[in-house]
């Protein structure tokens, strides 16, 4: 279970509040030098399992080790890992380089070498030379690096964040997520980061462990979550999908057969194991779809609707079709080009998709 290369081991871990499950039944391995996320939805457990991992609190059941110890005896102040919250607490009485320096007080270490450690710290979070600046008089971003550089200094060998990033507006948070990103590839240190943020989780992580109702749903590569999501929460969760109902028809040299309803005749390039008889949900990405004005060649794998609200986005645009038989309209996203015109509003029009766009899922 604890093979070398993981550096976190959750096994079995549960967390209730007066009947609450807040953490039910989670086992996850974080690898070296991972930056994992918890992502999901706001009160799905995520804060609750990395205070566990913290020491702030303590699980009902299940053992959780760190680098090969468990964990359950170990209060918080012990543990090799150290938390970075939403609200970073600045203390204003300290200089920055006072505020960088406070875990190493009871260090032992020199005057001369906590200034040099701060000032290593400082060129790390690309603010040099702060240290003797006011705590009072700083931005959000530049709060937020100095909380970075003090949970690092005392060099954990795993950083946990808690929606670091959640106080910032737009622009700044997009920033200081690559900065994230390449800060923690440069110092190497383990981060497991909570968001409820799909996009900042896919934008930043190695892995994603997609959580729901205090359960771990699925846990793969932002990528391999994107494009083979296992379940209808997550296909729904991380980015935005099209789901309809269908019952299998067959299956034949790896190709599923459904038939969708309002959708029609699917060929789904994949065999999920699903038999003949079984229902399921198609589900299809918005951008997976190609809009044509005229009737394409192909009956499988194609509808044809009408054109219903559009929103012009600026470099794209999302298009609702309206298809007979279904009362959601479809989503269509497209990449709007040079002279490309809209369609207008309810002119007939055709979506056909790959047989490869198709993702699978178990009715549930
Ligand atoms: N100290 C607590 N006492 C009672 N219930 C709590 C406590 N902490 C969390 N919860 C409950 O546990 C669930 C998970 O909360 P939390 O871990 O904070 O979720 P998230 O961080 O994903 O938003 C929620 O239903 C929340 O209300
Ligand atoms: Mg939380």
């Amino acid at each position: 279970m604890n093979s070398d290369n993981n550096i976190i081991s959750i096994n079995g871990i549960s967390k209730h509040f007066d009947g609450v499950k807040a953490v039910d039944n989670v086992n996850l391995e974080i690898q070296r030098g991972e930056f994992f996320s918890l992502l999901g939805p706001s009160g799905c457990g995520k804060t609750t399992l990395l205070r566990m991992l913290a020491g702030f609190e303590a699980p009902n059941t299940g053992e959780i080790y760190i680098d090969g110890q468990p964990m359950s005896a170990i209060p918080a102040y012990n543990r090799p890992v150290n938390m970075v919250f939403q609200n970073y607490a600045i203390f204003p009485h300290l200089d920055v380089g006072g505020n960088i320096a406070f875990g190493l007080r009871k260090s032992g270490l020199s005057k001369a070498e906590i200034s040099a450690k701060v000032e290593e710290m400082l060129t790390l979070i690309k603010l040099p030379g702060y240290a003797e600046r006011s705590a009072t008089q700083l931005s959000g971003g530049e709060r937020q690096r100095i909380s970075l550089a003090r949970a690092l200094i005392k060099q954990p060998k795993v950083l946990l964040l808690d929606e670091p990033l959640g106080a910032l507006d737009k622009k700044l948070r997009e920033q200081m997520q690559l900065e994230l990103r390449a800060l923690q590839k440069s110092v190497g240190i383990t981060f497991v980061f909570v968001t409820h943020d799909q996009e900042e989780a896919l934008t930043m992580s190695d892995r994603i462990a997609v959580m729901s109702k205090g359960q771990v749903l699925q846990v793969e590569s932002p990528a391999d979550l994107y494009e083979r999501p296992n379940s209808r929460f997550v296909a729904g969760f991380i980015g935005n999908m099209n789901f309809f109902d269908g019952r299998v028809q067959k299956i034949d040299e790896g190709t599923t057969f459904v038939d969708a309803g309002p959708l029609g005749a699917v060929e789904a390039r994949i065999d999920n194991g699903a038999p003949a008889g079984t229902d399921v949900v198609v589900a299809i990405r918005p951008q997976k779809l190609k809009l044509h004005l005229k009737a394409p060649g192909e009956s499988a794998n194609t509808v044809e609707g009408r054109m219903g609200p559009a929103a012009y986005l600026g470099d794209r645009s999302h298009l609702n079709v309206l298809v007979p038989g279904r009362e959601q309209p479809v989503a269509v996203a497209v990449q709007n080009m040079e002279g490309s015109e809209l369609t207008a509003s309810d002119q007939p029009v055709w979506l056909s998709f790959a047989g490869e766009s198709v993702v699978l899922l178990r009715s549930e």
